[in-house]
């Protein structure tokens, strides 16, 4: 039906004769002569219609946006003076002799080439048509590119895609399980997988020793705009390989990836920072690097003074002062001030104290803060040394518990960044290394897995890790890039007795264990490789790469923050004779329009 994409058309046809499929991006009627934007996916080019060929000019008058064309044509320059730099086609037209509408379209429910905003639930409702922008396709295709990319690298090194079971049994990746009921044994489910992480680790013990998949995986969790539930993994496995060699192996792929695909160096190797640090310094575990901002431990200097706010967090254990320096901050406005302690409180920090820098060399004279009269001069100076305060400053504290002091001081660090124009741009990756193996968990009141049960400890001797749960370190990994966490991993357990000591300390049961896990333990007696991996957020590594928002921009049909389709209502009543044959009743009446 076609000679050319619309978007490849340039001088080199000049004279010959195309043909060209597209939808009608725009139209306009200039009197004698209509010109139609025809679209395709490869971009937008120009037709000309004049009554000297009176068939096709009449079949362009009816015309409408959005209607499917074909049209036979002669490319020509345009005159001078009409040419549009803005247009990748911009030199050129086509001058219309045949034209058929092959579908007529009705008026769309938001414009195609505007970028006004539609709303997030309508652009979904009709998500065939937001995917229709050229922006979407650009994404689309930069997706293609990177899945193909990544698959040429892996193929490269001897990694084989190997499928697993979308229809198993749960893996624990800290999320709810999606569950799908069996009707062949009724009151049984499956679970879908929150990843292949079973699976990988057996296809190890099955000899195939590198394994990769870009495979869906599900978790029914609270969805951000970094969270989908369901999103695609780079899954990846090896065995006879420790955790130098991993990260090296995919560093390298990412480097390749953003050199071939974005034409970005980024830098070799990829810095690193332990777990402990990050939190030091920049209060959570993804740091974002791109902002040259960061925490410092002033607990030591706070534990006498008479400001009871920070005295009794600087003597707490597991408390935490902190302090941030804001360069220029200064000029904050009272009302900014304000706004700042109100973002700190959504993550419970009862405040923020803060001192302004007018004139250092004046000492306290030259501060301005309201917690002054409350520390002694050889704090303040101790605390402007350590902070490297200079004029025209302002440090932020934060006092709590460690956790609240990092999440709210972490989090108003990247506010700031974002605020004052701090952000540096570019591509700034890190690895965070040396995990806590175990978090307490104040709810179920035991230990919980940081990154998943089958992750090895630093040091695999059980009776030490119980001896001491909360100190033990483990093998795990994270690649977080520009403060996204792009892919996590470990060395896994490949001895049966740490496996099911790990299972142990984490309150599973012998014989809840064996009930969930035991085939894992079992395999794990017939000769298991020492064996670890990883995997990419395939989602966000686009979302980062394309520039995006959100995850959802990449994802042709994704779901809303509810997690539902409105394109195609998902999910949906079934009905009566449905959950009979799967031995189902409902406890109550589906809520409509779910
Ligand atoms: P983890 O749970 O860290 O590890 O997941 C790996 C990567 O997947 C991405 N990711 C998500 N992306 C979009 N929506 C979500 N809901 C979502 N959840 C996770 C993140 C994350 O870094 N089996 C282990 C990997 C391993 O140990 O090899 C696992 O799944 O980018
Ligand atoms: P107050 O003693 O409550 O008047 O607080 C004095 C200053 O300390 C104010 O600027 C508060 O915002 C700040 N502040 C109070 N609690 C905390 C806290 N937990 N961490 C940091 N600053 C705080």
């Amino acid at each position: 039906m076609r000679s050319h994409y619309c978007g490849q058309l340039n001088e080199t046809q000049v004279d010959s004769q195309v043909e060209l499929c597209g939808w009608v991006h725009r139209r306009r009627d200039h009197g004698g002569v209509i010109f139609i934007d025809l679209r395709d996916r490869e971009g937008i080019v120009q037709l000309v219609f004049d009554p000297d060929a009176p068939e096709s000019f009449q079949t362009a008058e009816q015309v409408r946006s959005e209607y499917v064309l074909r049209v036979s044509g002669r490319v020509r320059r345009r005159p001078a003076g009409t040419v549009n730099a803005d247009l990748a086609t911009g030199r050129i037209e086509v001058l219309g002799i045949r034209l058929a509408i092959l579908a007529r379209s009705e008026p769309l429910p938001f414009q195609i080439d505007e970028e006004v905003e539609a709303s997030e639930e309508v652009r979904l409702r009709y998500r065939y048509l937001d995917l229709r922008r050229p922006d979407m396709f650009r994404r689309m295709k930069l997706r293609v590119d990177v899945t193909r990319m990544l698959r040429n690298y892996l193929d490269a090194q001897g990694f084989l895609d190997i499928e697993t079971p979308f229809l198993t049994r749960a893996t624990p990746e800290g999320a709810r399980d999606y569950l799908v009921p069996s009707r062949t044994h009724p009151g049984s489910f499956f679970a879908l997988p929150q990843s292949p992480q079973l699976f990988k680790q057996l296809l190890m013990m099955s000899g195939m020793d590198r394994y990769y998949q870009i495979v869906r995986c599900f978790r029914d969790e609270d969805l951000r705009a970094d969270r989908q539930p369901e999103f695609t993994q780079v899954d990846i496995e090896a065995s006879f390989i420790d955790e130098e060699q991993i990260m090296a192996l995919m560093e390298a792929m990412i480097r390749e990836l953003f050199a071939k695909v974005l034409e970005e160096a980024l830098p070799a190797p990829f810095p690193r920072i332990s777990h402990k640090e990050a939190l030091a310094r920049y209060g959570i575990d993804r740091p974002d690097l791109r902002i040259p901002l960061e925490l410092v431990e002033v607990s030591d200097l706070m534990q006498d003074v008479e400001f009871k706010v920070f005295a009794g967090p600087a003597r707490d254990v597991a408390g935490r002062v902190a302090a941030l320096r804001v360069p220029s901050g200064g000029e904050l406005t009272r009302g900014q001030i304000d706004d700042y302690t109100k973002f700190v409180g959504i993550y419970g920090a009862r405040g923020l104290a803060y001192i302004k820098v007018n004139q250092i060399d004046k000492g306290r004279d030259g501060l301005q803060s309201p917690i002054l009269k409350f520390l002694p001069d050889d704090t303040i100076n101790t605390l402007l040394k350590r902070t490297g305060a200079q004029d025209g400053d302002l440090i932020f504290f934060g006092a709590d518990k460690a956790r609240i002091v990092n999440e709210a001081l972490g989090a108003l660090r990247v506010k700031l960044g974002h605020d004052l124009g701090l952000v540096e741009r570019g591509w700034r990756p890190v690895w965070v290394t040396d995990f806590p193996m175990f978090e307490w968990d104040e709810k179920s009141a035991g230990w919980s897995s940081l990154h998943h049960p089958f992750t090895a400890p630093a040091i695999d001797d059980i009776a030490q890790l119980e001896a001491n749960p909360g100190d033990a370190l483990s093998r795990a990994y994270d690649m977080v890039l520009n403060g996204i966490e792009i892919g996590g991993g470990s060395i896994r357990n490949h001895r049966s007795d740490v496996q099911a000591g790990i299972f142990r300390l984490l309150g599973i049961g012998d014989n809840e264990a064996a009930e969930k896990f035991g085939f894992l333990l079992e395999a794990l007696k017939y000769g298991c490789p020492p064996h670890g991996g990883i995997a990419f957020g395939l989602d966000r590594l686009v979302m980062l790469m394309s520039g995006s928002a959100s995850i959802r921009d990449v994802i042709a049909f994704p779901k809303t923050q509810s997690a539902a389709c409105p394109l195609t209502a998902a999910p949906a009543a079934v009905d009566a004779k449905q959950l009979r044959e799967l031995g189902i009743r409902l406890a109550q009446p589906p809520a409509t329009g779910a």
